[in-house]
């Protein structure tokens, strides 16, 4: 048989291609003349597959959704705490290419970098040593996340610099309040130049497979971004991803996104799915219309709204019994996820056993996934376990609760009695 998601996405683009609303941007006015009628998806596996259909293979400049990926790039280079001092984190409600500076503390600052005088205080934040221009060290991290060598689109680039009268605005207030630290002209050039980077649909799937994957780029399984700077560009994609349409976006759609004036969205479920949407014709926020369209029926068919949540399994402890006497071995089969609701439910479990000598086997072979702090809590009552007098084993086959933080040592000699007793 075959997969039937390349269908579910073709039907999908099939089905929004009546909505001919929205306009092209024309504030640069190379995107004047875009194709309204390409139209393109793209998924990403947590495993880092990809689905796509319609025009999968058409290139169109990243614009704003550079911006994640710059902030991502900035924070692993500089640290969390640096970039705060430049950039905050509230939503604005305003346009993207809004002049304002949040005045609430000391020193003003941009509000969020997913508008455009927070991602051109990002861009500046991009270290540059040896003067290679900023947008160069940025084109390189997006190809290595994207895995092939991605380029400028220059007729674009040149259209927006002939026209950066807003930005530039933008650059000179910032320079002006010393959050920009040198020459905002240039600043400016190489932030369009950011934005003018080609990409397809699957290219962006590619990129956000590492925001998917808590920082692990799937293709190569290295880790790119550590977990805390992958939280913060969630974050913020969630708050401040699509402007001023952001409420409307997270109660509709429910996924952190992020979008470009060139039709293109972003949409991330960490641990779970990566997407991207490609359409020309935008709102009057500047997000594509068809783009927020199929980004909402593949949300509600499958079940993607981030607060809908995952509900516990409720069931942790599938069978307990006792296999052996003298001495007792008891067996607890546990199952699904550990996590802190589970772990609770566990240790509330745990505490009608008795103080004795015993041994208690947890047998783990049907545990899928266990966090940090499922892992923490189940340990802890191991140790609580142990305290009372128990022996504690484990059969853990797919070392679900290996963890290279805390390595600890489970009595393999009752493991192997153990194995032989449930044989
Ligand atoms: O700076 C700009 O105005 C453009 N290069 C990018 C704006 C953008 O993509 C806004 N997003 N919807």
């Amino acid at each position: 048989m075959n997969t039937p998601v390349p269908e579910y996405l073709a039907n999908l683009l099939y089905n929004c291609k009546a909505n001919g609303g929205g306009q092209l941007a024309d504030y640069i006015p190379e995107l004047a003349s875009a194709d309204p009628n390409k139209l393109a998806v793209a998924l990403t596996t947590l495993d880092g597959l990809v689905y796509s259909a319609g025009d999968d293979e058409y290139e169109f400049s990243i614009q704003s959704i550079s911006k994640a990926f710059t902030y991502a790039y900035v924070i692993e280079e500089l640290g969390l705490d640096t970039v705060l001092k430049k950039v905050g984190v509230e939503p604005s409600g305003e346009a993207f290419n809004e002049i304002s500076l949040d005045q609430s503390e000391d020193r003003p600052k941009p509000k969020n970098p997913m508008i455009n005088s927070g991602a051109i205080t990002t861009h500046s934040l991009i270290a540059n040593a040896d003067n290679t221009c900023r947008a160069e060290i940025i084109r390189k991290f997006f190809s290595e996340l994207a895995g092939r060598e991605l380029s400028f689109d220059m007729s674009i680039f040149q259209s927006e610099m002939n026209t950066a009268y807003r930005n530039l605005s933008i650059g000179y207030s910032l320079r002006n309040v010393s959050i920009l630290e040198s020459d905002p002209t240039e600043i400016i050039e190489s932030y369009i130049k950011q934005c003018s980077i080609n990409v397809t649909v699957k290219d962006l799937v590619n990129m956000i497979s590492v925001l998917v994957n808590d920082g692990i780029l799937p293709r190569t399984g290295e880790r790119i971004l550590s977990h805390k700077t992958v939280r913060q560009v969630l974050t913020v994609m969630t708050t401040c991803g699509m402007y001023d349409a952001a409420g409307d976006w997270l109660a509709n759609v429910g996924i952190p996104a992020k979008s470009g004036v060139a039709g293109g969205i972003i949409g991330v479920l960490p641990g779970q799915v990566g997407l991207a949407v490609f359409s020309p014709k935008l709102d009057g926020h500047g997000n594509s219309v068809r783009g927020i369209d199929i980004m909402q029926q593949l949300s509600n068919d499958m079940g993607l709204h981030l607060l809908e949540g995952v509900p516990s399994s409720r069931v942790i402890v599938h069978d307990q019994s006792v296999v052996r006497t003298k001495p007792e071995v008891k067996v607890y089969k546990l199952q699904g996820v550990l996590q802190f609701t589970e772990a609770e439910r566990l240790l509330r479990i745990l505490q009608d056993e008795d103080k004795s000598d015993n041994i208690i086997v947890f047998d783990l072979s049907h545990i899928s996934l266990v966090n940090d702090v499922g892992r923490r809590m189940f340990l802890d009552g191991i140790d609580r376990l142990r305290a009372d007098g128990h022996d504690v084993a484990l059969i853990d086959p797919d070392l679900v609760l290996r963890d290279a933080k805390t390595p600890r040592k489970f009595v393999p000699k009752i493991y192997q009695d153990i194995q032989e007793v449930l044989n």
